[in-house]
């Protein structure tokens, strides 16, 4: 844990009320019959607190994830055990339109897109879903994941206008089935369904917010077989769609990214960022559902050319959570979902412009999280309890404090901050405080150390506090008998009114007391506190809804728990760990357990006076082999034989359409030359248009668009005429190329290969920005009458026939190696030269595509990412002095990623276990483009692994690839 600054600027205490010193009016709890709330199934209900799943209230703490964005569906379950594992009981997810019907009308969710093996794998961890298929997602995929297709549909797209309508059907139809079946009703997981996405401002040029839209969406996906409650997620709380409004949806939801996006500057909190009046809105807006956020900073995308996803997790830090995240606990926040806790890459062409290969969203599966989660799992009070106004000096004696209270029927929570949200000062104050706190029939007084969590298990009840470093601490437990010290030293204890009072500073080691006969108070650090796991050993797949129950074991652990079981006299726990890690039952297992193991392994164990239980578990360092790719061998073709004259592009699209489909756009040329208009949508794109010289032809201008930090290179026959490098913010360039002498009456043809970094969003309904086209916009040939010059393009093979059916509609460009399929394993390489792969280079601006293949015997029983570095001398800026080249890197087929030497920042591209085959052979394809007309050569291409953990006997990957 880094810490960034030097004391915590906030506390979520459980703290005691001293009723004289109230002066907060609480609505009055109205009683609402959840049933009424739920006329289609009764299992999801809900009031103004929470939701109820089978009657019992639950606090949903969630985080987004994209199985999209992991193509190895047998890694998913490791995802959900590590989310899990954190004390969150929910993950939401998009589905992505344009991955699944890449033509219009052939919709397929297999292989690697298909979602039972996700549903599947949410259900055996335990996790909640909540379903968001869009159709508009924008979740930074290509067209915001609408499909290519959609750039030719004349109308306003997210409205009611009919050709958008037809378009979208087929993919409401066949996503809404699979979504259907996985519902809770059906026994799946999917408890909340999310029809649209942060529907919240449009044009004026259209109904905003549209009633008959969102009313005609919800009425498709409830005919459908939609039974759950809908939820929306404006992206920041303007009321739209709100229980009241002419389109509501069941429960009003809200968006927010309080930090933005500044990863430049990842110690940055401006002033007043904090939010304060999300209460009083809501009470406004949405009085009679919970207060849920749907999407809740947990990271952030970084651009071409950005700052890298380190400082991005260094802005969104642990301290970024503790502040903010407890905010939201202090508006009574009780459905609160992260974006997102595991990031992904976006392979295969999947991203919107404005990012990279990786998706990492700086998104740590975090410690800090861990903590409040488990205790909101733990404090059903706080369901219930009337968030009141934020107050400073009223609970405490400084104004230099801000304390939100939740007042509950019995128990009361405090939120504390400093009132300068962003203060850097270490304020002292008192807060003098009296209520109660269940701790299995024990009553905490008060407690101003934060609690982690508490289990009761039979009459001993084990709860866990913390603080941070040398703070002072105190916690009362009322009607007991005094206290005594059964491990460590230093708490003081006294007796005041028959309630036992417990007095500390926080330090680094542990202490343990007692209370009355069976009350264990188990006494960290925050740092310690870090490494303590809670885990159900209920059977797999079942969710707790109590999770105050003997069923869950405390265990002190390192790197991860995964699952626990009880049996026969057997703990049996599963997890992770990077060293030799000391494992701790601190919380159940004190009686009749006589054997324990560890991912399988029986451990020798101790169990000291108080009944904990304690085993060492050996971290044995495997050796791990990874090939030198400098010294393997490769093969190399050159990928632009387009620029030969020889080569013909007979079977290319003529590009002639002479009125564009799509009316976003005002055409300047002749006619369209712009992919989306013949289907060609992802990748790379080339161009050639075919004339017969004059002689008096001087220069070509060009205008494309290809998206942020694209780049596009021209050649006239094989003369090459230069290079629009990219820079970060540019989505669309024009450059004037001289022209060499072209002799009258000869046949030329000019050749324009340009990236395409994938469509925008199309965030605002009414701007249809989503239509921008990729491609050639403009031209002008000058000497030569524009409409002289006939035109043909290519993208990928079959554009939205697309070939590529295990990897997907996107996942292939229009360059030559690409179109022949050159990038899945083993293609027809006796021709090719021997070479020594990419850092041999290219000796003039072109492509050039080299390919290896390697063994991999990576040590079993161990988790070890793995990753291709390229080397890079001046990462993450766009400084012109750098050599303009780009590569796409392929693993057995899979594009994971683009390198652009001259843009950055990303240089490191991780690869999943499943796309690299870890017991075998891998097939590694790299593309070159060189942007210059001395060619290019990349530095250096390393393969480098990642910690070494070895792990738990979860389903591994055996027959993955
Ligand atoms: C307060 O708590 C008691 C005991 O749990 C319960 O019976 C009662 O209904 C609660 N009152 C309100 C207004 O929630
Ligand atoms: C093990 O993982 C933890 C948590 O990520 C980390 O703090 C620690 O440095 C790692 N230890 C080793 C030996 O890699
Ligand atoms: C240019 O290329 C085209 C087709 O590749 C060919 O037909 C033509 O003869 C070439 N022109 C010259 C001047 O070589
Ligand atoms: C197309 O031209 C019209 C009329 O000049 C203009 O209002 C509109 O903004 C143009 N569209 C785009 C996408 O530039």
């Amino acid at each position: 844990m880094k810490l960034g600054h030097l004391f915590s600027k906030v506390a979520l205490l459980l703290l005691p009320l001293h009723t004289d010193a109230l002066a907060l009016s609480g609505k009055p709890h109205q009683f609402i019959v959840p049933e009424k709330r739920a006329p289609l199934q009764n299992i999801i209900t809900w009031d103004e607190d929470s939701l109820f799943v089978h009657g019992k209230r639950i606090m949903f703490y969630g985080g987004e994830f994209h199985p999209f964005r992991l193509p190895v569906p047998s890694l998913w379950l490791d995802v959900f055990q590590k989310i899990k594992a954190l004390g969150y009981n929910g993950v939401s997810f998009y589905s992505a339109w344009t991955l699944h019907e890449g033509k219009q009308g052939s919709f397929s969710a297999e292989g690697v897109f298909a979602w039972e093996p996700f549903f599947d794998a949410a259900k055996k961890a335990g996790v909640y879903l909540i379903a968001r298929p869009g159709p508009y997602i924008n979740a930074e995929v290509s067209g915001g994941g609408f499909p290519g297709f959609l750039q030719r549909v004349r109308s306003n797209l997210r409205t009611p206008d009919e050709d958008y309508q037809e378009a979208s059907r087929n993919y409401i139809e066949s996503i809404t089935r699979i979504i259907a079946k996985a519902q809770i009703t059906n026994g799946g997981p999917v408890i909340l369904f999310q029809p649209e996405n942060e529907y919240t401002l449009g044009a004026d040029s259209i109904v905003f917010p549209d009633a008959d839209y969102m009313n005609g969406l919800m009425q498709q996906f409830r005919d459908l077989g939609i039974v759950v409650p809908f939820i929306n997620n404006v992206a920041f709380p303007n009321g739209v769609n709100a229980p009241g409004t002419d389109a509501p949806v069941d429960i009003y939801g809200h968006d927010a990214y309080p930090l933005g996006f500044d990863c430049a500057n990842p110690s940055r909190w401006p002033d007043n960022a904090i939010p304060t009046n999300w209460r009083d809105l809501h009470m406004e807006q949405s009085p009679n559902t919970p207060y849920m956020l749907v999407e809740f900073q947990g990271g952030a995308f970084d651009p071409w050319g950005g700052n890298g996803f380190e400082k991005c997790a260094a802005l969104l830090n642990h301290e970024f959570e503790r502040v903010f995240y407890k905010n939201n606990f202090g508006v009574g926040c009780t459905i609160f979902n992260v974006y997102m806790p595991f990031g992904g890459s976006n392979w295969g062409n999947l991203g919107h412009p404005g990012g990279y290969s990786s998706y990492d969203y700086g998104a740590v599966i975090t410690d800090e999280a861990k903590l409040m989660a488990n205790f909101l799992q733990v404090s059903p009070a706080y369901l219930t309890a009337e968030p009141g106004r934020n107050t400073s000096g009223l609970y405490t004696d400084t104004n230099a404090i801000t304390v939100t209270p939740l007042i509950g029927n019995k128990t009361n929570f405090y939120v504390t901050r400093q009132t300068r949200y962003n203060s850097l000062d270490s304020t002292s104050y008192k807060l003098r405080l009296q209520t109660n706190y269940d701790v299995g029939g024990f009553n905490v007084l008060y407690s101003s150390a934060e609690i982690f969590t508490w289990k009761k298990y039979g009459s001993r009840t084990v709860v866990v506090v913390y603080g941070g470093p040398n703070e002072l601490h105190e916690l009362a437990v009322s009607n007991t008998s005094g206290g005594t010290a059964v491990e460590g030293s230093g708490v003081k204890f006294s007796n005041r009114n028959g309630n036992t009072i417990l007095n500390w500073e926080t330090g680094s080691t542990r202490r343990v007391v007692r209370v009355g006969q069976d009350l264990y108070i188990v006494i960290l650090d925050r740092n310690s506190v870090y490494s303590h796991w809670v885990v159900s050993t209920l059977p797999e797949g079942s969710y707790t809804h109590d999770s105050t129950a003997s069923s869950d074991l405390i265990v002190k652990a390192g790197y991860l728990i995964r699952t626990a079981e009880i049996s026969s006299g057997t703990i049996a726990l599963t997890g992770d760990i990077n060293a030799t890690t000391e494992i701790e039952i601190i919380g159940g297992g004190h009686e009749n357990i006589n054997s324990f193991t560890f991912n399988g392994e029986k451990l020798q164990h101790t169990k000291d006076r108080i009944g904990f239980i304690k085993a060492t578990v050996p971290f044995k360092a495997p050796e791990v082999k990874l090939p030198d790719l400098s010294s393997l061998s490769w093969k190399y073709t050159d990928s632009l034989p387009e620029i030969r004259n020889s080569y013909s592009d007979a079977a290319w699209t003529d590009a002639d359409h002479a009125e564009p489909s799509n009316t976003y756009w005002n055409l300047t040329t002749p006619t369209v030359l712009w992919g989306g208009e013949y289907g060609y949508h992802t990748g790379s794109l080339i161009t050639r248009g075919h004339f017969t010289a004059n002689g008096d032809e001087s220069s070509l201008l060009l205008n494309v668009s290809g998206g942020s930090a694209f780049g596009f290179s021209a050649w006239v026959n094989e003369t090459y005429l230069g290079s629009w490098p990219g820079y970060d913010l540019y989505s669309i360039a024009n450059i004037t190329f001289t022209l060499p002498n072209l002799i009258s009456g000869k046949k030329y043809v000019l050749t324009i290969l340009s990236d395409h970094m994938g469509y925008f969003g199309n965030w605002f309904p009414g701007y249809n920005e989503m239509k921008t086209p990729r491609g050639v916009i403009g031209y002008e040939l000058q000497g030569h009458d524009a409409a002289d010059v006939k035109w043909k393009i290519t993208g990928n093979l079959g554009g939205e026939n697309f070939k590529d059916r295990v990897q997907g509609p996107l996942n292939e460009g229009g360059m030559w190696a690409e179109r022949q399929g050159y990038h899945l394993p083993s293609p027809p390489m006796k021709d090719w030269e021997d070479s020594k792969g990419p850092t041999a280079g290219i000796s003039k601006a072109g492509v050039g595509f080299f390919t290896t293949s390697f063994n991999l015997d990576m040590p079993k029983g161990y988790d070890i990412p793995l990753s291709f570095v390229f080397a890079n001398s001046t990462s993450g800026t766009s400084g012109s002095a750098v050599l303009a080249y780009r590569c796409q890197l392929f693993v057995n087929g899979y594009q994971f990623g683009e390198y652009i030497n001259n843009i950055g920042p990303q240089t490191s591209f991780p690869v999943p276990e499943g796309i690299l085959n870890y017991h075998g052979t891998n097939f590694v394809a790299v593309s070159l483009w060189g942007l210059e007309a001395e060619g290019a050569r990349v530095e250096g291409l390393k393969l480098v692994h990642g910690p070494i953990i070895q792990t738990g006997s979860w389903e591994r990957r055996e027959d993955a690839y």
